[in-house]
């Protein structure tokens, strides 16, 4: 549709030119105009002219008049165009639509709907980035699932992208760890109860270095001292500790990267917070020598008062760095090693702030590309509906979300389709794309409140309804191949109402995913997949397939069902939705 809508737009613009010869205004202005009703009965595309009223000096009538007087007969994508209060509203053709749609998404595959703006740039997305050997919990879906298709969205529109995994493997809470490791711990017990039994410890040291009331636990502050004491052995390279830390990191890792798989989520780089330990140095020197840092209570800031800000904390009252020192010197250092175009940060919006300061001091110390650095925030996830286990404290483990999630749905297939081949398979997809799913349709900045069972639903808008209707799809395409039906040779242009309505859905969706890179929106693609579902099904029940008498009209719904099959799947890969062809 993107083509369409770029080439109907020319053919408007040639319109107004015959009625305003020296009329300043793009093709691409006029795309950027074009509308899609919300009825068909208002046609396919609408243009508002009350935008060019003033420039043209005409009643909005008028204009759409004039226009669509030149469209009819002068257009072959155009069956009809009409004036209806002020809006042109445009009716296309179908059989230009038949003819534009199925094929090219039949030549290109896996590959349609790609935009190519992309091609020979670079993107380094830095996501997901838990903090080690603290749970990874809900809060984490977000930075997750929107950084990985973020990913997935510019990998497809021809980018090089670098996916980094910046853990959080650096600071204080190690000393607290390695204290309570010896304290409480051994080595067992961490290789048998893994991630579980660090948070633990993590727990329990800072339950005793804070103490708890209601536990009866006095505080401990010297407990405190030890912990700082053995995290500045750390950072002096203490080999002990170095090991302990280095295997805290190793075991929290592997439990991040069953997650990781269940997702289907793989990273470039996992070069975390420790790595820039000794690239900040550079960066504070390069601060202090612009004169751009000061004292304030004996910390280095950068004031940013001029700017609306409070000021960017650089280092702390006793030299050691801080969380935005660490952002500026690990943006330098993927500048040098990737020569991004773009560098994407996907955070929850509480930090905000923080990628403002921290962009902002980018640019105050001269770096031409601080205008590249993107922070893409959202919104905060609860939890309601069906009780799902907390194992530690009040944070719901993404891992306990996911194993609640595939079990509901095994139990759904036992019932429902209890035959099924590679059921474990199959409810794994279908749980945890559902949960993906479910998140990723509201937009990012929005809070959500996540529950279970709308989320499972087979019938609501939900993951589980969409890979349903891929699956379906796929059933018949086997079907067909089964029975010998081909989709070879020139189609007939569609009829039928649901059959046009179906390819106008398809033919969106190059539109849709330069939407969703644009606005760095998975949910876009989200959305336009349930646009889609909704047609393919709406057809589906009211147009035979297979059973069509007419062996035209077969082939025609059956390249339909193929097509929709390849712009689902297409979809799919962008936000993480496992294609599974059954269900
Ligand atoms: N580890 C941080 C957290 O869990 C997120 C890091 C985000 N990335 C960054 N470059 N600051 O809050």
């Amino acid at each position: 549709m993107l083509k369409i809508k770029a080439t109907i737009a020319q053919k408007i613009l040639e319109c107004i030119k015959t009625i305003s010869p020296d009329v300043d205004m793009s093709a691409a202005d006029i795309a950027g105009w074009l509308e899609y009703p919300p009825d068909v009965s208002m046609g396919d595309l609408a243009f508002p002219c009350f935008r060019l009223s003033k420039t043209l000096r005409r009643a909005p009538v008028q204009i759409a008049s004039a226009i669509a007087e030149k469209l009819n007969g002068g257009c072959e994508y155009i069956d009809h165009a009409e004036n209806v209060n002020g809006y042109l509203n445009m009716t296309l053709s179908t059989k230009d639509l038949t003819a534009r749609v199925l094929p090219e998404i039949f030549e290109k595959g896996d590959k349609y709907g790609a935009p190519t703006f992309g091609e020979g740039k670079t993107v380094v997305l830095d996501y997901s980035s838990p903090n080690v050997a603290k749970p990874f919990h809900i809060g984490h879906l977000g930075t997750t699932v929107i950084g990985h298709s973020l990913k997935k969205l510019h990998e497809f529109a021809g980018y090089k992208c670098v996916g980094i995994n910046y853990l959080g493997d650096w600071g204080t809470q190690f000393g607290k760890l390695i204290v309570a490791y010896r304290r409480w711990g051994n080595r067992e017990m961490i290789e048998q109860g893994g991630v579980d039994k660090l948070v633990e410890l993590y727990v329990k040291v800072n339950n005793a270095i804070s103490g708890n009331e209601e536990q009866g636990i006095a505080p401990d502050p010297q407990l405190a001292d030890e912990a700082r004491a053995e995290f500045h052995k750390l950072e002096l390279g203490d080999e002990e500790n170095i090991a302990l830390w280095k295997w805290f990191v190793e075991i929290s890792l592997a439990e991040y990267e069953q997650t990781y798989r269940q997702l289907g989520i793989t990273f470039d780089s996992y070069k975390g917070e420790s790595f820039y330990t000794d690239k900040m140095p550079a960066q504070v020197q390069k601060l202090r020598d612009m004169g751009l840092m000061q004292i304030s209570d004996g910390a280095s800031i950068v004031d940013l008062e001029q700017y609306g800000m409070p000021p960017c904390l650089i280092l702390k009252r006793d030299g050691s760095t801080l969380y935005p020192t660490r952002d500026i010197a690990a943006a330098v250092y993927r500048k040098n090693e990737y020569n991004f175009d773009k560098a994407i940060y996907v955070t929850a919006a509480q930090q905000s702030l923080h990628f403002a300061q921290w962009f902002k001091v980018v640019e105050l110390m001269g770096y031409d590309w601080y205008d590249q650095l993107v922070h893409v925030p959202y919104g905060m996830v609860s939890i309601g509906g069906a009780k799902l286990a907390t194992r530690t404290g009040n944070v719901v483990l993404l891992r306990d979300l996911f194993a609640a999630a595939i079990e509901k749905v095994r139990q759904i297939m036992d019932e429902k389709n209890p035959n099924l081949e590679n059921k474990d398979e199959a409810a794994e997809a279908v749980g945890v794309g559902a949960i993906v799913f479910y998140y990723l349709t509201n937009n990012r900045i929005k809070d959500i409140n996540f529950n279970m069972e709308d989320a499972l639903s087979y019938d609501g808008n939900t993951g589980p309804y969409v890979q349903y209707t891929y699956a379906r799809t796929c059933s018949i395409v086997r079907r067909a191949a089964e029975a010998g039906v081909t989709v070879e040779g020139d189609l007939n242009a569609v009829t039928e109402p649901q059959e046009k309505e179906l390819l106008k859905a398809l033919s969106r969706f190059g539109e849709c995913v330069e939407g969703a890179i644009r606005d760095y929106e998975p949910s876009e693609i989200t959305r336009y997949i349930l646009d889609v579902a909704a047609a393919f099904n709406r057809f589906y029940h009211d147009c035979p397939i297979l059973s069509a008498e007419d062996e035209s009209v077969r082939r025609l719904r059956l390249a339909l069902t193929a097509a929709t099959k390849t712009v689902l799947g297409n979809a799919f890969e962008l936000i993480c939705l496992r294609k599974i062809e059954q269900i």
